[in-house]
């Protein structure tokens, strides 16, 4: 059972940020990675569509027969987490949480913000569980439609993403924010132009915490894999996708030799 790779699933590409993280921390470990390219973006789908969706990872990622699931993908966090948790007995977990449990320790004036997909926002999956720890914080939600596209077409700085990053996040500057979480797989790559942006204000990017999540999932269920020095590590993706490898090695920094349809 403890040789049994970790699953991790997301809508496309983006929970790379994810798998890095976890491959980092957790080196032995093997990892079976599926992006549902076939069917991205989930940002602006409905909650049914998401838990639909989401359950057929699912399924896909148990028939590879992992020892327990990673739910990269924010929107699919946000919206199908809690049903799948229901219905599956392996360990799952998602990403909102690790990002909400960081940015409550560092945020000062209690002023966070939380960007994300239409969905993620609008499903105030975010906005909930911050209230729910500390009622006193007050949370500000901005859906950041564009920085998915502008990741994606390879534009991580320049004019086009410092203008999106001022429509989007001025409000922040406005509302005094001191914490920003960036609630979407892909926004860690644009952590440094939003950083320049909102100067003296804590990003929070949840994919570190996720990783400590993971290894802390796999203690308390007995499932670590010490074993292994070095996992395999195998990328299936539901659609053909030249570009897989190429958004792949701008997220991994490092170029990945089979993707598997
Ligand atoms: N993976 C999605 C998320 O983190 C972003 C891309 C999409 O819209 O599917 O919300």
């Amino acid at each position: 059972m403890k040789n049994r790779a970790i699953g991790v699933f997301d809508s496309g590409v983006g929970g790379l940020t994810v798998f890095k993280e976890i491959e980092k921390l957790l080196p032995g470990e093997n990892i079976k990675y599926f992006g549902d390219t076939a069917r991205v973006p989930y940002g602006n789908k409905s909650k049914s569509t998401i838990i639909k969706f989401s359950t057929e990872n699912m399924l896909f990622l148990l028939k590879e027969k992992v020892k327990m699931v990673v739910v990269a993908c924010n929107t699919s966090s946000s919206l199908a987490l809690d049903y799948l948790k229901d219905i599956f007995k392996i360990p799952i977990i998602g990403v909102i949480e690790a990002g909400v449990n960081k940015a409550l320790t560092v945020s000062s004036n209690r002023r966070i913000g939380v960007i994300g997909t239409k969905s993620t926002i609008d499903s105030k999956s975010y906005q909930d569980l911050i209230k729910s720890k500390d009622k006193k914080i007050v949370v500000f939600g901005q859906s950041c439609p564009l920085f998915v596209h502008l990741v994606e077409e390879g534009f991580l700085n320049g004019s086009l993403v410092n203008e999106s990053i001022s429509l989007y996040l001025n409000r922040f500057i406005k509302e005094k924010v001191d914490t920003v979480i960036l609630g979407c797989t892909h926004y860690p790559l644009l952590k440094k132009p939003i950083s320049c942006y909102l100067k003296n204000v804590k990003i929070v990017d949840s994919a570190k915490e996720v990783a400590i999540q993971t290894k802390e999932v796999l203690i308390n269920n007995d499932l670590l894999n010490l074993k292994n020095i070095r996992g395999k590590k195998v990328f299936y993706v539901s659609d053909e996708s030249k570009s897989f490898g190429d958004l792949a090695e701008l997220f991994l920094k490092r170029s990945i030799k089979t993707v598997k349809l």
